[in-house]
């Protein structure tokens, strides 16, 4: 499953994060290019032919996103970049930032060309202190250089850009609470409708991309968009990065065709389980992804594959679990960060995770009910699609996954009140 190293060539070098160094391998041509001779409709269409798609979460067609920003409209557009980062088992903007901030610069550039844009936020995870020095000091470059600021590279076209700090919460990193916390305020979601592309930061009109989404798009307009969407598979052009952790021999990143099976990816990339052990379960894409079983892993990494076993590519961080893994220990340390990260503005959610974490501990500790695995199950149920934002869903969609392809552990700790794979209870 060969596929070029478009973001990743260069990640762990000492000295790629240098404007020098990027200029070496072409850098900037293609924002100059872009910006000083191809019409803002052209860019968004080659990214819509490009089938590029967000690499957050949620896997939105990028150019679909660009298009809805009103044109000629008497309100500033504004980009904000997610760099929050803060789905567990995800690990690759970090890396982006790191190792490649003018790639995440340039494609900032287009995209502000593609949506007339001149002012750009990056929106990075607080505890971030590498790379929100790589990024600082990225931009500081490309503005002492004519990269950034009033006259970009001597076409005329104006772009700002600031680095922001992260508030340090989860729900930051989705979209309208990371609005609402560039603006000074707590990370609360906001309702949508409106959406940002219409209402966003300040009221104005706001693209929000995430890191690997925006440090993709140089590659489309210098490759073109067939031979980007050939990269891919027929729904999602492009490389993608996956993150592999767990019980594998080689956790990490590989940059692979989303053609790539989820088996191939832990056997032939990760270098397979960890001391021969047996694989029993795996978080595709992300901790809010619904859980998968072995036999489930023949699956292509795309988004449309990862739809059809009823899970989700999600941010593509993949979290190998052997047969050593309590699955109800596992659901405590899932249920427990989502009680802990909910902002606590729906009630569905607030309480929810509450009690599914009420729960898991009471069977932890011995105490578990006959009907506690149903009552899981019953809560998360009413949990999914009542809540401002996906932070619900997101906490519900693993209880319904675990619960779902491993009742029989759940249901053994219940009646015997210690587990089927310890043997032991774990809580006080
Ligand atoms: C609770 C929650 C947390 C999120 N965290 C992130 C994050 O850390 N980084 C990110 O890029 N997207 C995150 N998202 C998704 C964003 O809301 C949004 O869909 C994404 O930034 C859009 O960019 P894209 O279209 O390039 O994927 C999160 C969503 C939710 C519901």
């Amino acid at each position: 499953m060969s596929a070029p190293k478009l973001l990743s060539a260069n990640f762990g070098s000492e000295v790629s994060h240098r404007l020098d160094h990027y200029l070496e391998r072409g850098g900037y041509d293609e924002a100059r290019r872009v910006i000083a001779e191809v019409e803002p409709e052209q860019v968004i269409d080659q990214v819509k032919r490009a089938k590029l798609r967000g690499c957050g979460g949620a896997g939105f067609p990028t150019g679909m996103k660009w298009s809805f920003i009103p044109k000629g409209g008497d309100k500033p557009v504004y980009l904000a970049v997610n760099a929050d980062e803060g789905e567990p088992g995800t690990f690759k903007d970090k890396y982006i930032l790191t190792y490649e901030p003018h790639m995440l610069l340039e494609g900032m550039l287009i995209c502000g060309k593609a949506v007339g844009c001149h002012k750009a936020y990056i929106y990075v995870r607080g505890e971030f202190d590498l790379p929100i020095e790589r990024m600082e000091q990225a931009v500081a470059e490309a503005y002492e250089r004519g990269y950034l600021g009033a006259d970009v590279m001597g076409t005329g076209f104006p772009f700002d850009v600031v680095v922001h700090r992260g508030g340090g919460a989860y729900i930051c990193g989705e979209e309208t609470a990371l609005l609402e916390s560039l603006e000074g305020k707590p990370g609360h979601p906001r309702l949508k409708p409106p959406f940002p592309a219409l209402v966003g930061l300040h009221g104005c009109p706001t693209v929000i991309n995430n890191v690997e989404t925006l440090a993709l798009v140089p590659h489309i307009t210098r490759l073109g968009a067939d031979a980007f969407l050939k990269l891919g598979v027929e729904s999602q052009g492009g490389t993608k990065l996956y993150c592999v952790s767990g019980h594998v021999n080689r956790p990490g990143i590989f940059e692979l065709s989303p053609s790539v099976t989820l088996r191939a990816l832990i056997d032939d990339y990760a270098g397979g389980m960890r001391d021969g052990a047996k694989l029993k379960a795996v978080i595709p894409g992300g901790l809010s992804a619904p859980v998968l079983r072995p036999d489930e892993l023949d699956t292509e990494g795309s988004f449309e594959g990862l739809k059809q076993v009823n899970s989700m590519l999600g941010s593509a961080g993949l979290i190998v679990m052997d047969e050593s893994v309590c699955m109800v220990e596992a659901m405590h340390t899932i249920i427990q960060f989502y009680a802990h990260e909910s902002c606590g503005q729906c009630t569905p959610c607030r309480e929810g995770t509450g009690w599914m974490r009420r729960i898991v501990e009471r069977i932890l500790a011995g105490h578990g009910r006959a009907e506690d695995t149903a009552n899981l199950d019953s809560i998360a149920r009413k949990i999914t699609g009542t809540t401002i934002c996906p932070l619900g869903d997101a906490a519900a969609w693993p209880v319904m996954g675990f619960v779902e392809k491993f009742r029989d552990e759940f249901e053994y700790f219940c009646k015997n009140g210690r587990s089927m794979v310890s043997g032991e209870k774990v809580g006080a």
